[in-house]
């Protein structure tokens, strides 16, 4: 972008290494998602390649979602805003770009302990040991760096984008290390039914404080951007804030209410997921009337775009959510496909449109370029959207119809001829979200080393 100095655009290496970082990842991600959901249709197919079995490349697929592609790129556009915000340069971007640079390993580390079977098969804490120590001292790496440009900066309010995005590495560095039980390297597990509160303390976490967080952070920071409206609320997002600090902790025994852990501890975690309308609706209020007579410009945007959708797909998601949370709902909506079809609308369309977003509001800024092509970047807000959308659609029938069998005492084989048409649906859908983060990654490669001055259609 002319007008950017070019100390400043040198300035952006952590960012921009956030960013290729991301859009490798979401590439390959969906990839060994639509190999997850061809054995779900095919279950023979590659049966004789240990390495690719599903019990494998599931959590293969889940670790590079959350930790390669919808984190590294919330972190990238952290890396930019703060700065921002606080008036001063990042702290160190050698650190940061080492940072990033041990990020890769531990997720090459992690593939590649999962894919020979090395696991510790607790859900979303497969990883092993040497692994999760890594993953500590990456979220411990950010934070120094973090709270070392907020120590020197030159503006002395602290918007509310930087609270979401300092909370969430320090949480997650905690909850990961307790989560994990790094402190017994053999097993990374307690025993019984503590071990499964203390897993799903952590599981749940990872959305609520890092994944919401992360996003929120820059949900805040983009749509005043892009409407050119100042923020409608302060005290709406300070309040936002400390009640997802409140009430969002402590809910992971919402995973558990079918586990006979103890009935306080269930009555906790379902009255608070409910309570969680509160930050949800704070935020959203104060998002959408930031963005209130300005729609005209988000559409116009493509990191409002795409902002704007994640927001009001966290409505849907959070809304759903607390419904899932009631155990008359529960018993339908449990144990199958219901929950996966949320995860995604969780996951990728919140938390993923939002880092995707972030991405593209900060690629022009921190290359000095104008987006390599703003085409494929609207076709890949599509393939996207539609995909997420189809998902959603297709695995929310799934479920309903696995949870009915469950209920009615059905047997599990007899459920799956009636099935497979669906799953056939989702890998077709999932081949747009793939093809959408293949243009992306194309984009993004383009406008950070290839691209000319002018931007194309
Ligand atoms: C008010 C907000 C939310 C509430 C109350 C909520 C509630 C729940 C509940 C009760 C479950 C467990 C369902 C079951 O096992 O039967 C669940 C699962 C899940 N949620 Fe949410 N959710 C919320 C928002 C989100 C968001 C924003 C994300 C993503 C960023 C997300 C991601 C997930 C994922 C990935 C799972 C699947 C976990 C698994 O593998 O079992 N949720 N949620
Ligand atoms: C090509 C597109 C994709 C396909 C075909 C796909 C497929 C799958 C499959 C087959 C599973 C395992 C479900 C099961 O065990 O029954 C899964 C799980 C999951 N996927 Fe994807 N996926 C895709 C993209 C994504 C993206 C982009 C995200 C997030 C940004 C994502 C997030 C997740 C999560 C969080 C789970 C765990 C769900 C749970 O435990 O409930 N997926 N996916």
């Amino acid at each position: 972008m002319p007008g950017i100095p070019t100390e400043e655009l040198e300035s952006h290496l952590t960012a921009r290494a956030f960013c290729l970082t991301s859009a490798v990842w979401f590439a390959l991600a969906t990839t060994v998602g639509m190999m997850a959901a061809g054995y779900l249709i095919a279950p023979d197919f590659m049966a004789n390649i240990g390495f690719l079995q599903f019990g494998r490349i599931r959590p293969i697929h889940v670790n590079l979602v959350l930790f390669g592609f919808v984190t590294p790129g919330l972190l990238g556009a952290a890396h930019y805003y703060i700065p921002k915000l606080m008036r001063t340069p990042l702290y160190s971007q050698k650190l940061g770009l080492a940072t990033v640079i041990l990020w890769n390993i531990t997720l090459v580390t992690g593939v590649i302990a999962l894919s020979a079977g090395h696991t510790q098969a607790r859900e979303y804490a497969e990883l092993i040991w040497p692994v999760d120590v890594m993953v500590v001292a990456v979220f411990a790496l950010v934070f120094v760096n973090m709270i070392l440009t907020i120590r020197n900066r030159r503006e002395p309010i602290l918007y509310v984008s930087v609270w979401y995005a300092c909370a969430a590495v320090v949480m997650t560095g905690t909850t990961y290390f307790i989560g994990n039980v790094v402190w017994r390297p053999d097993t990374g597990a307690l025993t019984g039914i503590p071990d499964a509160i203390l897993l799903w303390f952590y599981g749940h976490n990872i959305f609520g404080l890092l994944l919401t967080p992360l996003a929120l952070g820059v949900a805040y920071y983009v749509i005043p951007k892009v409407t050119r409206n100042p923020l409608y609320s302060h005290s709406l997002s300070l309040l936002g804030f400390w009640g997802l600090l409140v009430v969002y902790t402590h809910i992971g025994t919402h995973h558990l209410l079918q586990v006979p852990v103890p009935t306080w501890l269930k009555v906790i975690a379902i009255v608070d997921s409910i309570a969680m309308v509160i930050p949800v609706m704070v935020f959203l209020i104060n998002i959408w009337y930031t963005a209130r007579d300005r729609l005209g410009e988000i559409h116009g945007d493509i990191a409002g775009k795409f902002v704007f959708t994640g927001t009001i797909l966290y409505f849907f998601v959070s809304i759903q959510g607390s419904m899932m949370a009631l155990p008359q709902v529960q018993r339908i909506t449990h144990f199958n496909n219901w929950v996966v079809g949320h995860a995604h609308v969780g996951v990728l369309g919140f938390a993923g449109m939002i880092a995707l977003g972030g991405l593209y509001y900060i690629l022009p800024r921190i290359t000095g370029k104008p987006l390599y092509s703003r085409f494929l970047a609207d076709l890949q807000y599509w393939l996207v959207l539609i995909g997420v959308s189809g998902f959603t659609v297709v695995l929310t029938i799934v479920g309903l119809i696995q949870g009915n069998a469950w209920l009615n005492g059905e047997t599990v084989y007899r459920v799956l001829p009636e099935i497979h048409p669906y799953y056939v649906l989702r890998v077709s859908i999932g081949f747009l979200i793939a093809a959408g983060a293949y243009v992306g990654l194309y984009n993004v490669v383009r406008t950070l080393f290839f691209n000319g001055e002018t931007e194309r259609p």
